[in-house]
């Protein structure tokens, strides 16, 4: 038992539970508590309005629930300034972002791993094609663990970016962002972290792992979908140029020219999606107040039940793992496949039998499943809201299904 953690308490502020379901299925999206559904309502019933461009009370109220979301987000990873927290729709748009704004030209190298997500792949691969960038891939060890030799070997005085998975979508393994940051910056180059698995389940602190850029989601943390975030050290952001411009990232302009606004405005542009920032904030506060450490414990309780749950069958070859055995390297992910069974036939099964809802797939980590030749596995990703019951239900089920292959 963690010490003042009640599962029981915090399933009741979620009103989707009463589906009876086991919602295993996080990495993808986390489920919202009513505090947060109140709050975009809120949004919606009392004072919709644009922020930064009217001055009537909605719009000052807007502004300030705004910057009080900004400031909440920037507490939780300890940003020094909250001006460094960009609101943008997702991930993939704060990494868009960077990789379109770096002017990076032919013959930069930029150092990625080889598990990453789709988002952390293709902005780089589209770079390469349309502007001759040189994108180095870092080869994780065998048991797909993080490998710091490989990755350091790749560095050369033309390695300008390096953009790094935190916490793998496919099978839970944290990378050593402190070390990776430390060779990085030894080598004069950028770090950017896709901290979208990682900023929902453990504690980040920008400043004692020294990112420059962080990129994460609000929806695979009790966040309203279409709701991300791009932390830049201010200094950085000041002198980045734009993406995506127009109103809002202008302080002034004529038929030649304009003037760019400060940050974090400059990467604002357009209205923005006030009530799902708002909503974002308080999803936040919810986590904090659980505290982000209590909830990796709990996770990778569930984890551990799981791995304990099915361990025999896991030693006799019938499961397949993804990534390490030892499940306190895997976080709240248990990424799996059943022998001779198609992954999306086994994750089928789970919902008609026990309403377990689990990803099965490539998970848009593509990649790394073409070069192994998996056609891809049924993914278990925990979060704050499950129990160990859910956990035992799961491996219940999974050994039913393996005894009638
Ligand atoms: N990145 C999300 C997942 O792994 C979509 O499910």
């Amino acid at each position: 038992m963690i010490f003042g953690y009640n599962v029981e308490k915090i399933r009741k502020d979620f009103p989707v539970l009463s589906k009876k379901i086991i919602y295993f299925d996080n990495a993808c999206m986390s489920l919202k508590p009513l505090s947060v559904i109140n709050k975009l309502n809120e949004y919606y019933n009392e004072y919709t309005a644009c922020a930064g461009r009217s001055s009537h009370s909605f719009a000052e109220r807007v502004e300030t629930e705004v910057e009080k979301a900004r400031q909440e987000v920037g507490k939780l990873i300890n940003s020094k300034h909250s001006s460094e927290v960009i609101f943008t729709r997702n991930t993939t748009e704060s990494i868009n972002l960077i990789a379109n704004s770096l002017g990076l030209e032919k013959g930069d190298e930029v150092i990625i791993t080889d598990k990453e997500h789709n988002s952390n792949l293709i902005p780089w691969l589209k770079l390469k094609k349309e502007k001759g960038i040189v994108v180095k891939i870092a080869e994780s060890n065998k048991d797909n663990t993080f490998n710091l030799e490989n990755f350091e070997r790749l560095i050369t005085d033309k390695t300008k970016f390096v953009s790094v998975v935190h916490v793998s979508n496919l099978d839970g393994v944290e990378n050593p962002i402190k070390e990776i940051s430390k060779i990085t910056h030894k080598n004069n180059a950028l770090l950017m972290v896709d901290g979208a698995q990682s900023i929902p389940h453990t504690e980040v602190d920008v400043r004692k792992l020294d990112i420059d850029f962080l990129c994460f989601s609000g929806h695979k943390m009790l966040g309203p979908t279409g709701t991300g975030v791009l932390y830049g050290k201010k200094e950085l952001l000041e002198k980045l140029n734009q993406f995506i411009v127009g109103g809002e990232t202008v302080i002034d302009s004529n038929y030649n020219d304009y003037k760019v606004e400060n940050i974090p405005m400059k990467f604002e542009a357009g209205l923005q999606d006030y009530a799902g920032i708002i909503g974002f904030g308080e999803a936040v506060r919810y986590l904090r107040k659980i505290g982000i450490n209590n909830i990796k414990k709990h996770e990778l309780k569930i984890n551990s039940l799981i791995t304990e749950s099915l361990s025999d069958l896991i030693e006799e070859g019938k499961i397949n793992i993804i990534g390490p055995k030892e499940v306190e390297k895997r976080s709240g992910i248990f990424s799996f496949n059943i022998k001779g069974m198609d992954c999306h036939n086994v994750a089928k099964m789970l919902e008609s039998s026990k309403k377990i809802m689990t990803r099965s797939g490539m998970h848009c980590v593509h990649s790394w499943f073409n070069k192994k030749g998996i056609n891809g596995s049924v993914r278990v990703s925990a979060y704050l809201y499950n129990t160990e019951q859910e956990a035992i239900t799961f491996a219940e089920e999974v050994r039913k299904i393996v005894k009638i292959v």
